[in-house]
């Protein structure tokens, strides 16, 4: 969060850089503002109506029924932050902000950005996770809580954004015929997978909150003719047999390395001989990168939050290889994702 408290004026420069500055008393706060600023402007609606109506704070505080003095300083720090720009006294998105934040753009994260607010409680816990307590568990909210049309909306933004990518990466064995999506939530991605691979169809396999919001998504928009669901807990519903191919994307991070293994073995029996096995996840540094430099922040922070999330971790390459080769299949190979920079997508075949 450094650019958050960068000097204003040569003299705080010159403090900063001179580590005379409390940096970690400016950092403690401005993760906090930073997030804050961002949610907020996503579930008041700000940037959707500034985009449609360019207006000063007034006007809109008027306009959305909310209290002028924290409107005018919300405006300022969505201004100061890049999401807004004032011409005239009148506000309106940035560029940035039209591309990611105005929920009619084909890019938009608002949502997902929106659902963020549920993460300020599992951080509030962190020191009571750390002495012993419960995770936030939020896998077992009930079926019914709104709580999953956030977060699997949230998803599908990205997933949104990064199909074409991953599906223009995934090795589909010639001739596929069926694919399973394990936790595939909003099913975008098995979808694209079949739309550019016919005959293929998918099952995505999810938990009952995540598959009903993943139906009722993918005839949104039309893409559903070609996935199915199934509601069913990946540690012990039936994932079928014969299947060509199968996605695990962002799954692996909320299971605890005896459920992975398990998890890997029932899916090489659910292929075909030479079926594939993809796994798009965020992973460690491998072990000798490790020790030699510190570890990465975004893979540190994001593996805490996992463990906040669900009780479990990211893990590192090494450890994917060993769980994947001890349940039968091939050594992965390893591909970036340009558009999804944390993560990486690992593919595997399984061996007969
Ligand atoms: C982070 S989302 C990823 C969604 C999608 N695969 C993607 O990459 O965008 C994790 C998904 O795993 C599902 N999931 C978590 N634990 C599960 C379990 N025990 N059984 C089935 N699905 C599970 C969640 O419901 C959610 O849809």
């Amino acid at each position: 969060m450094r650019m958050a408290i960068r000097g204003e004026t040569l003299a705080e420069r010159l403090a900063l850089r001179a580590r005379l500055a409390p940096v970690p008393a400016f950092e403690s706060m401005a993760g906090m503002a930073l997030s804050g600023v961002l949610v907020a402007g996503a579930r008041l609606g700000i940037l959707e109506r500034l985009a449609e109506h360019p207006a000063t704070a007034e006007a809109l505080a008027d306009d959305l029924a909310l209290r002028p003095e924290p409107t005018r300083l919300l405006v300022e720090a969505l201004e100061a932050l890049g999401y807004l720009r004032r011409r005239g006294g009148r506000y309106a998105p940035t560029r940035r902000a039209r591309r990611w934040l105005v929920p009619g753009s084909d890019r938009s994260v608002s949502r997902f950005v929106a659902a963020g607010g549920e993460h300020w409680e599992w951080w509030a816990g962190l020191p009571d996770v750390v002495r012993g307590g419960g995770t936030a568990a939020h896998h077992t909210a009930p079926a019914a809580a709104p709580y999953w049309r956030d977060y699997i909306t949230g998803q599908y933004e990205l997933a949104r954004y990064s199909a074409p990518e991953l599906a223009s990466a995934v090795r589909v064995p010639p001739g596929a015929r069926s694919m399973l999506d394990l936790g595939g939530g909003h099913g975008w991605f098995a979808a694209e997978l079949c739309r550019r691979n016919p005959p293929m169809r998918a099952l995505v396999v999810d938990l009952p909150g995540s598959a009903a919001v993943g139906r009722d998504l993918l005839a949104g928009t039309g893409q559903g003719r070609l996935v199915d669901f199934q509601e069913g807990d990946l540690r012990e519903t039936d994932l079928g047999t014969g299947h060509d191919l199968a996605l695990c994307g962002n799954l692996i991070h909320h299971f605890q390395p005896e459920e992975i293994l398990a998890l890997f073995r029932r899916t090489h029996a659910a292929l075909r001989p030479g079926g594939g096995l993809a796994i798009l996840d965020l992973f460690r540094e491998r072990e000798g990168h490790r020790r030699r430099r510190r570890p990465s922040a975004s893979a540190s922070c994001l593996g805490l939050f996992f463990h906040l999330s669900s009780g479990a971790a990211v893990y590192s390459p090494e450890q994917l290889t060993g769980w994947l080769t001890e349940a039968g299949f091939s050594p992965p190979r390893r591909t970036g994702l340009r558009r999804i920079p944390a993560q990486s997508l690992y593919q595997a075949t399984a061996l007969s």
